[in-house]
């Protein structure tokens, strides 16, 4: 068997590739000369990648791309995005044109709050508990003054601490439940700095509190972290128009149409599997706007997923209706999202979405990602219920077989072309390049 390697971390980057060669790529050498092709020739900017995680080898590319007139508030913004997925990009610039001549899209953000709680463990009595709390809340407060005190000259801070009974579902478990106003920072940093002074605090006043027993003096901290479920820090994007001003890039009627699509989101929000999807959709948009922009997009889909299903079942987070014939299509969307800190300062291109984005405040980037998302969610409801999906994608699929069959340029022209007119299958582009190539 195999033994674990020590020190890895250690290692230089070569060193690191060595062992990488010699353990898991023996058969394969011309790996290694992979990771190398995809360094920086520019060193400070390769190093600058190097030192974002630990035992970085080489750099992985996405594609970064732009969805241009999205018409959001009236304001005509072009949207970077990072996406892999081939049609993601073309799906979001029709999404923006179709609604650029329809009044756009409007958004607004419903609320900014974000939670972050310390866990605790307590075996006594709840009145006593709540004593304690009332009395040592104002030492709490002052003893995070040091690192709230630049985030208040922005207008930020704390918003609340209360203590929550949790004994019911789990045996003297008990929480301070905290709410944070973080300004354009996505404030993770500052919200687990304050929870762990919070912490410290609690707990030392908690050993020395004279109403206390000795087993209640015994409070424990389990931990004390920021929460991804951001139910209150909400934006709403939407669209709307005349049912009439529908009947624009397909063969139905605006009402058929209308009635057709409302369908479609009417059976992602009463049937999961569906949902999911539909979701999947949204978040194509709003994940690819979240990477260019050097947000955590982990926390975004484990928060956004949370709240789809925040009613006990997982559910569409857009919805639609039509009421006196006016089609509206909309989404609420939980978004912890920052501007400033983190990656937005350090990587090149994330400091050039923002640049792209005219440097938007956290509020106003969380009303871009819900409109991508949204416009992301209209073209693909709206070819599921027209043509179907797969026209689309497969010919966007069409340039990554053929690159995958190391077509020349030529080659590419001419599949292309002839892919206007016949349906792409993997099958049908590797038997008509074959035919090309003969
Ligand atoms: C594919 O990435 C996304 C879709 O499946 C979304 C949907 O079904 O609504 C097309």
């Amino acid at each position: 068997m195999m033994k674990p390697v020590n020190g890895f971390s250690k290692l230089s980057k070569k060193e690191k590739i060595d062992w990488l060669a010699e353990t898991y790529l023996k058969e394969q050498p011309e790996d290694v000369r992979i990771l190398r092709q995809y360094w920086n020739e520019d060193s400070r900017l390769q190093q600058l990648h190097d030192e974002f995680t630990e035992n970085t080898l080489s750099n992985f590319y996405f594609p970064f791309g732009l969805a241009p007139n999205f018409l959001i508030n009236d304001e005509l913004l072009a949207i970077p995005m990072t996406i892999e997925e081939s049609s993601v990009i073309a799906a979001a610039s029709k999404a923006a044109k179709f609604w650029h001549s329809r009044g756009g899209f409007k958004a607004e953000v419903l609320d900014i709050k974000k939670i972050g709680q310390v866990h605790f463990i307590y075996s006594g009595d709840f009145k006593k508990l709540q004593s304690f709390f009332e009395e040592v809340k104002p030492k709490l407060l002052n003893a995070v003054k040091p690192i709230t005190k630049n985030m208040e000259k922005r207008g930020g801070g704390i918003l609340d601490v209360t203590l929550k009974n949790k004994n019911q579902a789990l045996e003297n478990y008990y929480q301070l439940h905290c709410s944070f106003d973080t300004r354009d920072s996505m404030g993770a940093n500052f919200i687990n700095s304050c929870l762990e002074k919070f912490a410290e605090v609690f707990e030392a006043e908690a050993h020395t509190y004279q109403p206390f027993s000795e087993k209640e003096k015994q409070l424990e901290i389990i931990m004390s972290i920021l929460s991804n479920y951001v139910p209150q820090c909400l934006v709403r994007a939407e669209v709307s128009c005349p049912v009439e001003n529908l009947a624009e890039g397909h063969e139905m009627s605006g009402t058929d149409f209308a009635e057709k699509f409302i369908q479609a989101v009417k059976i992602a929000e009463i049937e999961p599997y569906r949902a999911v999807t539909h979701n999947k959709g949204i978040m194509n948009g709003v994940d690819a706007v979240v990477l260019a922009t050097g947000n955590d997009f982990r926390a975004v889909e484990a928060g956004v997923h949370a709240f789809a299903a925040r009613n006990g079942k997982y559910s569409s987070l857009s919805h639609a209706e039509v009421k006196d014939g006016i089609f509206k299509f909309w989404i609420d969307l939980p978004l912890a999202l920052g501007t400033v800190g983190g990656l937005t300062s350090l990587h090149p291109l994330v400091k050039l979405a923002l640049d792209i984005l005219q440097q938007p405040s956290a509020e106003e980037l969380m009303k871009i990602v819900a409109v991508a998302g949204l416009a992301q969610n209209f073209a693909a409801v709206r070819s599921l219920v027209t043509t179907g999906i797969q026209q689309g994608h497969m010919k966007m699929h069409l340039m990554n077989i053929l690159n995958q069959q190391n077509a020349t340029e030529a080659e590419k022209l001419a599949l292309t072309n002839y892919f206007t007119k016949h349906t792409v299958t993997h099958s049908s582009v590797i038997e008509q390049l074959e035919k090309l190539r003969k």
